[in-house]
């Protein structure tokens, strides 16, 4: 792996494809463990965790429902806060076990915005998954259920995630260098 130029930044090499296998099937499996015989509705979060959800959904053994979400609050390097909702999930919630599938949690504004808004159809459950967490940018108080790896508070593209709208088909994750 190098390094690699999107519009005017430069990112290196941060977490390869290999590690990046290793969590997802770890969390699969966790999730196959915690949900057999619940049939969950797994609430991916657009655009970022597509390629996150697509991996996870294979390797996940019991059965599963899927729905979407298109939802914004980044622009450039940063969270602005402020959500923009492109769409919503289709499937009526009542009283069912949701996971929400999401790519990374820097803030965690998008993921509680997402929680009320879900929590409001009174479904049974609403975990989250995340492939990344920036611990430090954290704003809440509360775990997550299913987190894949930590990471620092820097900013990062590839597997599903961009820099305006540039990176998200790179295979491993790389990091902004900063010179
Ligand atoms: P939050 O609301 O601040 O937690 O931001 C969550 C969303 O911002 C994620 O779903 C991503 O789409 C985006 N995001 C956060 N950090 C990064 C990053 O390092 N690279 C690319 N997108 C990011």
């Amino acid at each position: 792996m190098k390094q690699i130029t999107l519009l005017d930044l430069t990112f290196e090499p941060f977490i390869s494809t290999e590690e990046i296998e290793r969590t997802v099937i770890a969390i699969a499996a966790q999730i196959d463990n915690d949900y057999r015989g619940r049939n969950p509705i797994l609430l991916i979060v657009l655009n970022g965790a597509f390629i996150f959800a697509a991996d996870l959904v294979r390797k996940i053994n019991i059965p599963i429902r899927l729905d979407f979400i298109k939802i914004s609050s980044y622009h450039g390097t940063a969270s602005t806060g402020e959500m923009n909702e492109h769409f919503l999930w289709k499937s009526n919630l009542e009283g069912e076990h949701v996971i929400i599938i999401e790519d990374i949690v820097d803030t965690g504004h998008t993921l509680h915005y997402l929680q009320q808004k879900i929590g409001a159809q009174h479904p049974a459950s609403v975990e989250v998954a995340c492939l990344l967490k920036k611990p430090t940018a954290y704003q809440y108080h509360d775990t997550l259920k299913y987190e894949g790896m930590s990471i620092e508070d820097k900013f990062v593209v590839g597997y599903g995630l961009d820099y305006n709208g540039l990176g998200r088909d790179l295979d491993a994750i790389y990091s902004l260098k900063v010179s």
